[in-house]
């Protein structure tokens, strides 16, 4: 079964074909993040406006990447769009297009959650070294604007068990960013300059100049805006920290509480996986503590960390959810949630 996933739920505006929910045919994607780069974030609008003009481009660009004619898409058999959470207008861009080929075409529509696709970027083009995930399994998905912590039965049972009570672990590396003028958006920038402090430095030095919030709580609950107001208040006064060296405890401390908690979890509820995804997911620090945190906590589980083009935002991971786990809705039923919850 081939599904044609659509995203476009914050800035980027993205098509893929995958079939049977894991083999990536065909995927393209446009972005406006260097626009907003300009601007230290994102203009909604400004989004929405770009994503207007690229969406039936992308679309044509995913559909002859797959050899499949626009006109008369046989080869597809469903539709797949995310409908929350994200911007309005943005979202409203996509789920309207689908909405449309989906009358135009005579295919069924299905309606994705955004953030439940983050952790089926795990189940595309699987490979003997990194096979698909089996359940029960514990899904972390660490986007701009969301950090929960899931628990999965099944592709169908998908249990909340924590979140983040104020910001998002995005959120708080794209604020710390901010103060320390490193740039939008915040995440892969403070990955850079901290890869050029443990290039040099390494972990000669402990990296806990910042709190871990919740860290001894026994929730599985997270709190991020503490660690924004330590950075600033770091940074008004007189430091000898290089800016390197700040971001390197920035990561530090997120990536600690991340990894914490989802070991947790992963031993409570005796999981045989553990998926990442979302922005937040490209980090390579998260991904080495995680690593490690498994082994030396004897966690029985596998490990499943996208590839980073998959951890950000695509329509990869929107066609496999759709595979796996949604059903289609008629078009009337199907309506753009920007609040949308992961359950
Ligand atoms: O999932 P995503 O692409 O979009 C949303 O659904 O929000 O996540 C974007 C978030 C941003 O906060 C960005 O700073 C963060 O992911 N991010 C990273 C990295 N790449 C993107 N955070 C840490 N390290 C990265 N390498
Ligand atoms: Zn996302």
């Amino acid at each position: 079964m081939k599904i044609l996933g659509i995203e476009t739920s914050c800035d980027e505006t993205a098509a893929a074909i995958v079939e049977d929910g894991t083999k990536l045919i065909s995927n393209s994607l446009a972005s406006s993040v260097d626009m907003h780069g300009l601007s230290g974030g994102i203009i909604p609008e400004q989004a929405a406006r770009e994503q207007i003009k690229s969406i039936l481009p992308v679309i044509k660009h995913t559909l002859s990447g797959a050899k499949i004619d626009h006109k008369n898409p046989a080869e597809v058999d469903a539709i797949a769009v995310t409908f929350g959470p994200g911007l309005i207008g943005s979202l409203l861009v996509g789920v309207e297009t689908a909405k449309t080929l989906s009358l135009l075409w005579n295919k069924p529509l299905i309606p994705v959650n955004h953030l439940v696709a983050h952790l089926y970027a795990n189940w595309i083009n699987p490979t003997s070294v990194s096979p698909l995930p089996q359940f029960p399994a514990i899904g972390l998905v660490v986007s701009g604007g969301h950090t929960d912590l899931v628990l999965l039965k099944s592709h169908t049972n998908i249990q909340w068990i924590g979140g983040t009570r104020d910001d998002a672990a995005g959120e708080a590396f794209d604020k710390t960013a901010r103060i320390l003028g490193l740039g939008y958006p915040g995440g892969p920038a403070i990955a850079k300059a901290a890869e050029k402090y443990l290039r040099t430095s390494g972990l000669k030095k402990k990296l806990d100049l910042f709190p871990r919030p919740l860290i001894e709580d026994k929730s599985f609950d997270f709190s991020f805006s503490g660690l924004k107001t330590a950075v600033l208040r770091f940074a008004q006064l007189d430091h000898r920290e290089s800016i390197f060296e700040v971001a390197a405890n920035i990561q530090e401390a997120i990536a600690e509480v991340l990894v914490n908690k989802t070991i947790r979890a992963a031993s409570l509820y005796k999981s045989e996986s553990i998926l990442i995804g979302g922005g937040v997911a490209a980090n390579n620090r998260l991904k080495e503590v995680l690593q490690s945190e498994v082994i030396s906590n004897h966690i029985n589980a596998s490990l499943h960390v996208p590839k980073p083009e998959f951890c950000t935002d695509n329509a990869a991971s929107i066609a496999s959810a759709a595979f796996f786990y949604q059903n289609p809705k008629p078009i009337e039923a199907i309506n753009a949630d920007p609040q949308l919850s992961i359950v």
